[in-house]
């Protein structure tokens, strides 16, 4: 297995170009499915989460090609519409072409995703807002399978326990376009992925208004057809950089970024101290003196996402004085706090808070890395280290981070990747 070997202590300076975002693209590759027609999309990340979607598309029997970062998905008349275990269960965003699929053939059978290391991630949402459509749903040998003579519009509430559901509210839309009638969705997720996605179907002929919002309005349409579209920058990717700008004592320029998609996490950063400047598509992050502890709660859109509250944890461990980040989507996503400790930080949990009292300095370790962005989290936490630091388990990483030690490379780091 890969391992990464990171030797710290270096200032990262330069510019790094931000690929296109993950959480983006694989909702709008389900979205393809839609249609019999070919579509073209650019700015596609070369990651394995885009690979596994790749694998599930074929498996449906849809024709997919890739060149350098378009790929041109081909669905033609593809009969399939089961998605399998072997894949679902490598990737729990593969539950996003549920409502395609149902869409499209009104019958879909999808591995039940379960539980994954940042805590239990529930599907009632999803199958609550596809069964307010029409569907019937039945859970059996490990499987959903969903059903619907026909799908008609309605008015869905899609709140749960800890807010709006990004990949609940993707299948619904999807599901809706193709609907009888119209279709509201209450409590939607507003996520700039969701954005992307609703810009995507609108693309192929959909009706969908008020994306960005709380409540989308959907009205249904007969047919869709392939489209054109550029995936957005991805704003994890962006924040994790601007964590290594300031984590390293360096001087970052982001280029390729959407500044107004990362307000929480620039806010949060200049409040410890960063300086930070944006320009059209830029943005310019330098750590220059001593940084101020803050505390953090991740929330959904535009609040702090919780895909940058373990990046953040490294920074604040070596800022003195106590900061405390309170995870509001996942209460349990703190697999890399006990990583961080061994590194010398000193990272206490309460419940669904951390209390993170900074350090003078960490020490390179071996470590092992849990999950995507627990990983990117201690490849930071190694560049700011003393000495050697060696992750395992890095193909975490490459689900979701393209490219990563060739741009931190490029910014000045010693990175390399052992086979
Ligand atoms: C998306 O997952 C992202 N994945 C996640 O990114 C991200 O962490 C998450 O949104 C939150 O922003 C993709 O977009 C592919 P949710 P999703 O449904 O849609 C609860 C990464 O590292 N919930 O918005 O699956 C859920 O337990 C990944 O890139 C229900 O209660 O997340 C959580 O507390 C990891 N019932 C909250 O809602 C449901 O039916 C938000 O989760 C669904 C979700």
């Amino acid at each position: 297995m890969d391992r990464i070997i990171i030797k710290g202590g270096r200032p990262l300076k330069g510019k790094v170009k931000i690929s296109g975002s993950k959480n983006a693209i694989l909702p709008i590759l389900a979205a393809t499915l839609l249609t019999n027609e070919t579509s073209k999309i650019h700015g596609v990340p070369n990651l394995w989460d885009v690979h596994t979607m790749v694998k599930i598309l074929r498996a449906l029997g849809v024709r997919v090609k890739w060149n350098k970062n378009t790929l041109t998905v081909a669905p033609g008349k593809y009969s399939g519409y089961v998605a399998p275990y072997k894949y679902v269960s490598t990737m729990r965003a593969s539950i996003c072409v549920l409502g395609a699929l149902l869409a499209k053939h009104k019958k879909a059978e999808v591995s039940l995703p379960g539980g994954c290391v940042i805590g239990i991630r529930p599907i009632d949402l999803h199958l609550k807002g596809l069964k307010a459509l029409g569907a019937e749903v039945k859970l059996s040998h490990g499987y959903i399978r969903i059903s619907a003579k026909k799908l008609k519009g309605n008015d869905i509430y899609l709140g749960g326990s800890f807010g709006s559901s990004v990949l609940a509210t993707a299948n619904v839309m999807m599901a809706a376009v193709k609907a009888k009638g119209k279709t509201i969705i209450e409590n939607a997720a507003a996520e700039p992925e969701i954005v992307d996605l609703a810009l995507f179907l609108n693309k192929m002929g959909a009706k969908i208004s008020g994306h960005g919002s709380h409540t989308i309005t959907i009205e249904g349409v007969k047919e869709l057809g392939g489209a054109s579209h550029t995936v957005i920058p991805d704003r994890i990717e962006a924040g994790t950089y601007m964590i290594a700008a300031a984590i390293t004592g360096g001087d970052i320029r982001i280029e390729g970024v959407r500044p107004d998609h990362v307000g929480a996490v620039i806010d949060k950063l200049k409040q410890a101290g960063v300086k930070i400047t944006k320009t059209a598509g830029k943005i310019r992050v330098r750590k220059q003196g001593p940084l101020n502890p803050v505390d953090v709660t991740t929330l959904s859109y535009p609040g702090f996402p919780t895909d940058m509250q373990a990046q953040m944890m490294a920074l604040m461990s070596i800022v003195p004085g106590i900061s405390i980040i309170t995870e509001k989507i996942y209460p349990e996503r703190f697999m890399h706090a006990a990583e961080l400790n061994r590194m010398g930080s000193d990272i206490g949990l309460e419940g669904p808070s951390a209390i993170i009292k900074g350090v003078k300095k960490l020490s390179g370790a071996p470590i092992m890395a849990s999950d995507l962005r627990a990983s990117a989290a201690l490849v930071l936490a190694g560049l700011a280290a003393q000495g050697q630091t060696e992750i395992s388990r890095i193909y975490h990483l490459d689900r979701g981070y393209e490219n990563m030690e060739e741009k931190l490379s490029a910014l000045g780091a010693d990175i390399k990747r052992k086979k």
